[in-house]
């Protein structure tokens, strides 16, 4: 089967690929273009640990076409510190615990700035709603939903 050349922009860079016309975006990101930040999971869709953000959405990356993204911003957890400076939400979750296996933490990250981008101020239903497809087998997830909710009092949730 031929390969479909598809670019978009990845955490900011252009990234070009050459991808099956069934090929997911997951798949694409982990195997063609190297970030292993999403997670393959379920892989149809039910557990969150594969989430990105394509225009600025979030999107689950197991059901997304890499050649739906042609010309889209997608982002990835990778993406979230700034060099060394850790983006608020990552810093929250280390202060609260809120990873121990740290499998489902890309998805929720990504989740989470999906909403603190729309909603700086959410309350704990909010937050709660915003992660409600993203499973957690180990927290129980109190941990972050207080971590997300810290972030967004930091003074740098701005950059969520
Ligand atoms: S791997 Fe995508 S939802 Fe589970
Ligand atoms: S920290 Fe293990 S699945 Fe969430």
């Amino acid at each position: 089967m031929a390969k479909i050349p598809v670019q978009f922009r990845l955490n900011g860079s252009d990234r070009a690929a050459f991808v099956d016309a069934p090929e997911t975006l997951l798949n694409t990101l982990r195997r063609g273009l190297g970030d292993f930040s999403p997670k393959y999971g379920c892989g149809q869709g039910t557990c969150g640990v594969c989430t990105v953000l394509v225009d600025s959405e979030p999107q689950l990356s197991c059901l997304t076409l890499a050649v739906a993204c042609e010309g889209r911003h997608v982002e990835t957890a990778a993406g979230l510190a700034d060099g060394p400076d850790l983006h608020p939400l990552q810093a929250a979750f280390m202060d609260h615990f809120a990873a121990q296996c740290g499998f489902c933490t890309p998805g929720m990250l990504t989740a989470a700035r999906a909403l603190l981008a729309k909603n700086p101020s959410p309350s704990r239903d909010e937050v709660i709603e915003a992660i409600a497809g993203n499973i957690c087998r180990c927290t129980g997830y109190e941990p972050i939903v207080a971590a997300i909710l810290a972030a967004a009092s930091a003074p740098g949730q701005r950059r969520a």
